[in-house]
């Protein structure tokens, strides 16, 4: 079909609109708050297996967890109660709760001396990234989230 030139730049024009619209939309359903669906998510883990992680690496050495006894043997650091899960700490968002796993110095739990919690800007916490499966960190942080209140995300796809 023969548009003419006047065709042919109102073709380019409308192409443009187009193009322009749909990254409007775009930005506009990202949003950047604490509910974006941005962002990552491990693969749906077990809250049984996640609990004998945590049990496993005696995270209740220096953690409380409501409703859960530590087994004879666990080590008890009382220098550190902290307690994880409910609503009232630096954990918001699943990527918080991932993050202060994997990195515990990203930032302290709310509520503590921060002389207590860290020394020189590192967390006082074990970190278990060289001996901690994945496979693990996945299980244990459905157990984890099953004990906060967190914000609703959407899951990534697997
Ligand atoms: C040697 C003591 C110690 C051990 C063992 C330990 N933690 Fe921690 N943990 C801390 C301290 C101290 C903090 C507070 C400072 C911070 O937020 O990094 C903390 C913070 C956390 C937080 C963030 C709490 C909040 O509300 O901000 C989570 C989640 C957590 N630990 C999970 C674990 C898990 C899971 C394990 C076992 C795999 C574990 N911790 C083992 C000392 C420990």
């Amino acid at each position: 079909m023969y548009l003419g030139k006047v065709g042919v730049i109102m073709k380019h024009l409308l192409l443009l609109f187009i193009l322009f619209t749909l990254m409007i939309v775009s930005l506009i359903s990202c949003d950047l708050g604490p509910e974006s669906p941005r962002g990552f998510s491990l693969p749906e883990g077990n809250v049984d297996s996640g609990k004998l992680v945590f049990l496993k690496y005696q995270c209740l050495a220096c953690h409380q967890v409501a409703g859960l006894q530590a087994p004879e043997g666990t080590i008890n650091n009382d220098k550190y109660n902290i307690k994880l899960g409910g609503k009232s700490t630096q954990v918001k968002t699943y990527a918080d709760l991932l993050t202060s796993v994997i990195n515990p110095s990203h930032k302290f739990a709310k509520g503590y001396a921060l002389s207590v919690v860290q020394y020189d800007g590192v967390s006082k916490m074990k970190n278990y990234n060289d001996v901690m499966t994945v496979s693990e960190l996945v299980n244990l942080t459905t157990f984890l989230q099953s004990n906060y209140q967190l914000v609703p995300y959407r899951r990534t796809v697997y």
